[in-house]
């Protein structure tokens, strides 16, 4: 069989020195995946006027999965053609609806589920004759119950608790989503649901994020909610995201964006990167133990050698030595335990 391949979208700002060290970890632990690099973003805008080139395109339909650096640049903010649609294209071509935004620390472990092919990001969207702006919020049943079905199993392989977060107090799409919540809630009768309004989330979020296990939402509301998740389980360079399909292959990228106000200074924190790099190996390639491996060394590192964002001195570079570092511990650990098992058999 033909070797995997993953694509690697380096993207923007601290996305290219991230990218680097992951490109490293993989040299480290799947030496035999093909990493095909390719452009997207400001950096496909500036080499082929394309934030998502029909190449780049293509190889992501064929390979086993993409990871993904941070896109956007202060220079097409106010462009027509700007690097944030190159991921939002990427996103809805390969259909990965299901965001998954793990937040972890030592008092918390959640899960936050987000919708990512629908809603504002995607209805439609213009400017009157009067001058007057909109953009339009759209879901169809379908696309919500396929998410919620997959929260609701997360859900049961966890701790049997899911919270749907809306603002069906307001919004039309809100009260459709919690109808279909609880008439798939009888299917997951081990799972314990409560609704919560996403202003009430979001409070609940900041002063007791211990009280949540999976949380599932729409789509801009989970982009918002995982940045407040992020900020507390340790910061923004910790926090890593996959986003599934149901058949073709996952995107695997940082919740973080590409960090103008850093970029270029070799500092930014790659645990982000490199979380989603282990959630690839584990979902994107089926390498469970590689996974494991990757993210024990991630946590040692952080513990060991961390970055400025989180209190440390580390450079990029540094940390993700780090991080091999204790890959190759962790390898010659392992095979000496086989061989001694292999001794005594
Ligand atoms: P940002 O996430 O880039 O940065 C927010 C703050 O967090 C900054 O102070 C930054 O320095 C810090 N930070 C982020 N990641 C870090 C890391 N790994 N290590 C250390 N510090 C880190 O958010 P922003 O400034 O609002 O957005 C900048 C650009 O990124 C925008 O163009 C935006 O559209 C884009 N963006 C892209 C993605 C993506 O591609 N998935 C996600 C979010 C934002
Ligand atoms: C994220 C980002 C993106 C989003 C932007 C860059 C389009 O903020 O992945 O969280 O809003 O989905
Ligand atoms: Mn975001």
């Amino acid at each position: 069989m033909a070797e995997p391949r993953v694509v690697l979208l380096p993207g923007d700002g601290i996305g290219r020195e991230v990218a680097e060290q992951a490109r490293l970890v993989f040299g480290r632990l799947a030496p035999d995946v093909e990493l095909d690099e390719r452009a997207i973003g400001a950096a496909a805008i500036r080499a082929t006027g394309d934030p998502l080139p029909e190449e780049t395109l293509a190889a992501c339909r064929g390979a086993a999965a993409v990871l993904k650096g941070p896109v956007g640049d202060p220079e097409f903010d106010a462009a027509d053609v700007r690097p944030e649609q190159g991921i939002l294209r990427l996103r809805a071509a390969l259909d990965t609806y299901a965001n998954l935004r793990p937040a972890v620390s030592r008092e918390v472990d959640l899960l936050i589920v987000r919708e990512l092919v629908g809603g504002l990001y995607f209805g439609e969207s213009g400017v009157r004759e009067d001058g007057t702006v909109f953009d339009t919020c759209e879901y169809h049943p379908s696309q919500i119950e396929r998410v919620v079905r997959r929260a609701f199993a997360l859900a049961q392989a966890r701790r049997g608790r899911l919270t749907s977060v809306d603002k069906a107090n307001v919004l039309e799409t809100s009260r459709l989503w919690r109808r279909i919540v609880d008439a798939l809630a009888p299917d997951y009768s081990d799972v314990r649901v409560e609704h919560m309004l996403v202003d009430n989330a979001a409070m609940q979020l900041a002063t007791a994020p211990e009280r949540f296990d999976v949380l599932v939402t729409e789509n801009m509301f989970g982009d918002i909610l995982s940045d407040l998740a992020a900020a507390v389980t340790g910061g923004l360079g910790l926090a890593p995201s996959a986003s599934l399909s149901d058949t073709g292959p996952g995107i695997f990228e940082p919740v973080h964006g590409s960090a103008p106000d850093i970029a270029g200074r070799g500092v930014a924190n790659p645990a982000a990167m490199l979380r989603s790099t282990a959630l690839l190996l584990e979902h994107g390639l089926g390498r469970v133990a590689e996974a494991r491996a990757l993210a024990h060394a991630v946590d040692h590192a952080l513990a060991h050698s961390p970055t400025a964002d989180v209190g440390g001195t580390a450079t990029t570079a540094g940390f993700g030595a780090a991080v091999r570092e204790q890959l190759v511990l962790t390898e010659t650990a392992v095979a000496s335990y086989s061989a001694g098992n292999a001794s005594r058999a």
